[in-house]
């Protein structure tokens, strides 16, 4: 069976072809990065524009080998995003559904980010040559963290579709942390990346910062998860606001200033080595505030694999600490693959359609830019 899958939640337009659920056979991914990178963060506007420039020729590529008549469905992004952008998205799938008479399925992108790890062969293309991809598919049951730059969330897994959300962060997503403390200190858009690459260069322990923490109570999402009534929220917690907060002070500090000092004047007070230290600090304790709640969900549910995705799980000394931390299998995928595509899309529109989940209505699918694991 194969799935074209449609993304257009945010600044990526990207269309792919999954067969199986499990076989990359193109990723096609029009980003509008960098006409956002000049404000410092995605303007929706601009995103929309730029989907309904990239749409059709994205969705050409991806389907240019395949063909249109060995598409079996097509899967889409319904949210959560933004609403400008995601509206391209459904709309033009919902089009192409009727006019190449397909079934249509829709696609929360929280969700899917999980089963990007659930691709584990390619096709023989040059495009995908350098696309590194685990070796066997996730094993269930399953702790899923997923990481991005609008969440943050632990999801436990029985199975497809039979999961609990056990929690989430209460503030700010991690990605978005990162974002903003880039921002701090002057650094490009995405701010993740740009953190991660100055940061080999700083010193994790050269500034103390808080790490949230909050009591997991054993609640009783284990009946629920034992019952397979899934959807229950938990309470395992992540705040990454007062880091934010606590970075900037620090800044501050280091530069001879206090709080009035604006924090767009920050960034041109400090070295480039106090800039390595604040960014290696903040990156450490960001990632050690991820690692654990997941060590007590491990121990209470004790999954078979973790999964880690969304596009923080693109972080190197992330997946450096997570090997040291786990016994379990720990799965990523390719970079590529973590951070917004389409083929994620694909490979769970490919398990709603062959676990019988029901198809999207292609006459009436609206979008939903709060929808909700
Ligand atoms: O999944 P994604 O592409 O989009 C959302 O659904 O939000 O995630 C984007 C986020 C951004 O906040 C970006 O700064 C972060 O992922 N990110 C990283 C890295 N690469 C991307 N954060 C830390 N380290 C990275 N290497
Ligand atoms: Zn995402």
């Amino acid at each position: 069976m194969k799935i074209l899958g449609i993304e257009t939640s945010c600044d990526e337009t990207a269309a792919s072809v999954v067969e199986d659920g499990k076989i990359l056979l193109s990723n096609v991914i029009a980003s509008s990065v960098d006409l956002h990178a000049a404000y410092g963060g995605v303007v929706p506007e601009i995103a929309a524009r730029s989907h309904l420039e990239s749409i059709l020729p994205v969705i050409d590529e991806a389907v240019k080998e395949v063909g249109w008549d060995n598409i079996d469905a097509i899967a889409v992004i319904q949210g959560p995003g933004l609403s400008g952008s995601l509206i391209i998205g459904v709309m033009t799938a919902r089009t192409l559904a009727i006019a190449k008479q397909k079934p249509l399925y829709a696609i929360d992108h929280v969700h899917a980010h999980v089963y990007a790890a659930f691709l584990t062969e390619k096709a023989n293309s040059l495009t995908l040559k350098a696309y590194s991809l685990p070796k066997e598919q996730p094993r269930f049951p399953l702790l899923a963290l997923i990481i991005s730059g609008g969440h943050t969330q632990l999801v436990f897994f029985r199975d497809h579709f039979k999961y609990t959300v056990l929690g989430q962060t209460v503030d700010d997503a991690v990605g978005e942390a990162f974002d903003k403390v880039a921002k701090i200190l002057g650094l490009p858009y995405p701010g993740g990346p740009a953190i991660a690459k100055v940061a080999e260069r700083g010193n994790p322990k050269a500034i103390k910062l808080p790490k949230a923490k909050f009591d997991v109570r054993k609640f009783d999402v284990r009946s629920n998860v034992r019952g397979l009534t899934s959807h229950t929220k938990g309470d395992y917690r992540f705040s990454f606001s007062g880091l934010k907060t606590a970075v900037l002070r620090a800044s501050q500090a280091i530069a001879g200033k206090d709080f009035t000092l604006p924090s767009h004047e920050l960034a041109g007070l400090l070295s480039g080595s106090q800039k390595d230290d604040i960014a290696a600090s903040f990156q450490r304790t960001a990632l050690e505030t991820l690692i654990t709640p997941v060590k007590i969900a491990v121990e209470e549910f004790k999954p078979t694999d973790i999964v880690v995705a969304g596009g923080v799980a693109a972080n190197s000394e992330l997946r450096r600490l997570l090997s040291e931390s786990f016994e379990n299998r720990v799965i990523y995928t390719d970079m590529k693959l973590c951070t917004d595509n389409a083929a994620m899309i694909a490979v769970l529109g490919f398990y709603k359609a062959s676990l019988g989940q029901p198809a999207a209505d292609p006459y009436s699918l609206e979008i939903d830019p709060n929808l909700q694991m």
